[in-house]
């Protein structure tokens, strides 16, 4: 997702992010916490295909910004003992960009295409008989004497991941053999997750202070990471280092995160129309206006939060708050 603010629950990758990312994230598959049905389906498919001595099918993850996608897709290279090639849709632009990175792979190699909804459609055809037959057709010359070359390419896998699965053309999703949705996670798995970071970024931390972390992180394991460092730099710079539930919970609030994982202007948005609006109707255009927000990041990125909570209701004629946004913000209704 592009324009964005840069907030601290945004779900997408923010700068200072990348490098601990690489040292939080998982490494096999049983390190890789929850979403236990893909890793039970995933982890006989590897042995299978191990088993055999053959190559996966190939696989496509899709799921929101911060769930596990990439990670997973690390994961299944390295149980499979493959080497992993990474690139992404908006990076492979020509055919032939397509072309040079197929013919350089071999056997048991996988191919990470992240961003995969967004491969221009002329690379896209390349890749529908490399996924099937293994081969690469490349057109030589032009017009009437142009002529067909069909290449044969190494067995390999393609691991796809996409944020928005819907933008997939239907071709190209049905060439993939496995299809996963990674879903929001639990608070007890994300508490597992903040655990498991802590012990690798060597902090003290007790169960206590990793519940409350995760009940604010919107469900998504790289905010609870985000979370969970800037609760470390509160705790070291205000109480030496120690992470209590106190000193957590003191942290998150001077962040301005609530115990629903809020921040300011969700809050605001859920205020405007309750107190300017007695609750909705509201255009979504008049609620970007009064929060200074654009209309696509009150749409991509607030409001999916507060719908998924339930404290934001849609109708036909605008964003109405419901009962429990009340309750949260504690007011009542006119009536
Ligand atoms: N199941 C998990 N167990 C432990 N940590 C996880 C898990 N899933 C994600 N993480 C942590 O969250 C971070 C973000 O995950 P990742 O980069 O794989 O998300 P993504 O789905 O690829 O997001 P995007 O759509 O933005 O590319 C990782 O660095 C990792 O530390
Ligand atoms: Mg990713």
């Amino acid at each position: 997702m592009d324009n964005l603010p840069d907030n601290l629950l945004s779900p997408d990758t923010l700068d200072g992010d990348q490098l601990v990312e690489l040292t939080l994230r998982p490494q096999a598959l049983t390190d890789y916490v929850g979403q236990t049905k893909v890793k039970d389906n995933l982890a006989i498919l590897i042995e299978a295909a191990k088993g055999r001595s053959e190559s996966l099918e190939h696989i496509l993850l899709y799921g929101a910004p911060g769930l596990g996608k990439t990670t997973l897709a690390h994961i299944i290279a390295n149980e499979m003992n493959g080497r992993l090639r990474v690139t992404s849709g908006p990076a492979i632009e020509k055919a032939g960009d397509l072309a040079a990175i197929l013919t350089n792979l071999a056997d048991g190699d996988l191919l990470f295409i992240d961003e995969i909804h967004r491969l221009p459609k002329t690379v896209e055809e390349i890749l529908y008989p490399a996924m099937e037959d293994q081969v690469l057709d490349l057109i030589i010359g032009k017009g009437p004497s142009a002529k067909t070359l069909r290449l044969n390419l190494a067995k390999f896998t393609i691991i796809g991941a996409t944020t928005k699965v819907s933008l997939l053309s239907s071709p190209l999703r049905d060439r993939f053999g496995m299809v996963y949705h990674l879903d929001f996670y639990e608070a007890p798995e994300l508490q597992d997750i903040v655990n498991r970071s802590a012990r690798i970024l060597q902090l003290e931390l007790d169960g206590e202070p990793a519940g409350e972390i995760a009940m604010r992180s919107r469900r998504t394991p790289r905010i609870a990471n985000r979370l969970l460092r800037r609760v470390r730099d509160y705790c070291q710079v205000k109480h030496k280092g120690l992470i209590s539930l106190d000193s957590c919970r003191q942290a998150l609030d001077l962040l301005e995160i609530d115990q629903l994982g809020l921040d300011n202007i969700d809050r605001q948005i859920l205020s405007i129309i309750i107190d300017k609006f007695n609750g909705g109707p509201v255009g979504l255009a008049t609620i970007a206006a009064a929060t200074g927000e654009d209309v696509a990041t009150v749409e991509e990125v607030y409001e999916p939060f507060l719908l998924r909570l339930g404290l934001l209701d849609r109708s036909p004629r605008g964003r109405v708050a419901t009962p429990a946004a009340y309750e949260h913000l504690g007011k009542t209704k006119l009536v």
